[in-house]
């Protein structure tokens, strides 16, 4: 859509980058194998030979833990002929990996161990045929991975993909760093499978223009969010104080836990939206955080796993429930992608070849938008240019 230079209206994406499988595979490439990508939380390997698997840019990954407590990530693949090594979700492997097709045996630090028949092989130089590492790194207690090796660093400097997305939404990395998100406990894991664009999830988190429609909960808990302008998910500070009449970010509104034990100087009486680029989002609220990992699984499907984190002490109190504040989040988030699906719908139709438009309170879409441009190697102006290779509804 080209809307005029002055206007208070901005542009969106034109339909086929919501729709086409050819605009996907070009994300996965030049987005999600480029990017550190969160896969899940650490401490679901806890002991040596846990394996966690994850798909990543189309690419099966594993991450074990090994006897010295090091945790690596591998391509789960096979040396020999390519067999898929691990097939479920977790698993445990004992003390090494063993190829079920035809037993090529690899250590917990990926090197090739043994081969039936090896002697019949003289010139199998084994230390050629380790499992191909992939980079592996920690942050928020949660395991990120990333496919290019000559990415920059996660986190820990300016830089830094996680650093620099912080440090620009929130100000500085003490605000983050007050929730503790390493030391928090996952006490409830919801996932939703969304028959919506990954992009459309993004654009709907870092917009409150729904809010008053289709949110009465979400509004009745943050009185600013009714106004439509209390943008969720901008990733600012977002000054939204929790009502009077709301102690707790929770359905009943009550306040059944007291603050996690960093947050000082009013931020126990905030609410935050963060998102991650390429595939987190983050809500920070006095008594919990809740984690979003989004993975997209085709150009109209997107798979959100959604972990609500309390302090540990908290979990461990016989008395725990987290039901009253998951249950408004979870409310939430269903009006949420429910939305996101009736969008996508429409996305396809050729009257929205051109895209639609942003209101003024929509306009920090377009700097997700010009992150798009920059990762696709397009003009990072509007109008934006149709698909590459043309691609249209
Ligand atoms: S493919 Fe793995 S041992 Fe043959
Ligand atoms: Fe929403």
């Amino acid at each position: 859509m080209t809307v005029a230079k002055e206007s208070s209206l901005r542009s969106t994406l034109p339909g086929a980058y919501y729709t086409s499988p050819a605009m996907y595979e070009i994300e996965k490439e030049q987005i999600f194998a480029r990017s550190w990508i969160c896969i899940g939380r650490g401490d679901a390997l806890e002991d040596a030979g846990h394996v966690l698997t994850a798909e990543v840019a189309g690419e099966s990954i594993l991450v074990v833990r090994d006897r010295s407590e090091q945790l690596h990530a591998y391509f789960n693949v096979c040396r020999h002929r390519g067999t898929r090594l691990c097939t479920s979700a977790s698993d445990a492997v004992g003390s090494t990996i063993r190829c079920p097709y035809h037993g090529w045996t690899y250590g917990l630090d990926g090197r090739l161990l043994a081969a039936p028949n090896l002697k019949e092989m003289p010139d199998l130089e084994k230390a050629l045929y380790g499992l191909h590492p992939v980079a592996l790194a920690s942050w928020g207690g949660y395991l990120w991975v990333c496919l290019d090796e000559s990415a920059g660093p996660l986190a820990g400097q300016p830089d830094s993909q996680l650093d620099a997305q912080l440090v620009q939404r929130l100000g500085s990395l003490d605000v983050m760093a007050a929730y503790g998100l390493e030391d928090l406990a996952v006490a409830r894991t919801i996932t939703y499978d969304v028959a919506a664009n990954w992009k459309a999830l993004v654009e709907n988190f870092t917009e409150c223009y729904h809010c008053p429609t289709i949110h009465p909960e979400l509004t009745t808990a943050v009185p600013e969010f009714a106004s439509g302008y209390g943008s969720i998910s901008g990733g600012r500070w977002h000054g939204a104080e929790l009502g009077q009449e709301m102690a707790g970010f929770s359905r009943s509104g009550r306040a059944t836990r007291p603050p996690l034990p960093g947050l000082t100087g009013g931020a126990e009486r905030l609410f935050y939206g963060v998102i991650l680029l390429p595939n987190v989002f983050l809500i920070l609220v006095p008594d919990h955080v809740a984690f979003f990992r989004i993975e997209p699984v085709s150009a109209g499907e997107t798979r959100v796993t959604c972990d609500w984190l309390f302090e540990r002490a908290a979990l461990a109190d016989a008395s725990f429930d987290p039901g009253d504040a998951v249950e408004l989040l979870d409310i939430t988030n269903r009006q949420d992608f429910s939305a996101c699906e009736r969008c996508q719908l429409g996305m396809g139709s050729r009257t929205f070849r051109d895209g639609g438009v942003l209101v003024p309170s929509e306009h920090l879409i377009a700097d997700f938008y010009s992150y798009l441009a920059r990762a696709l190697g397009l003009p990072d102006e509007e109008p934006w240019p149709v698909a590459p290779d043309g691609l249209r509804n």
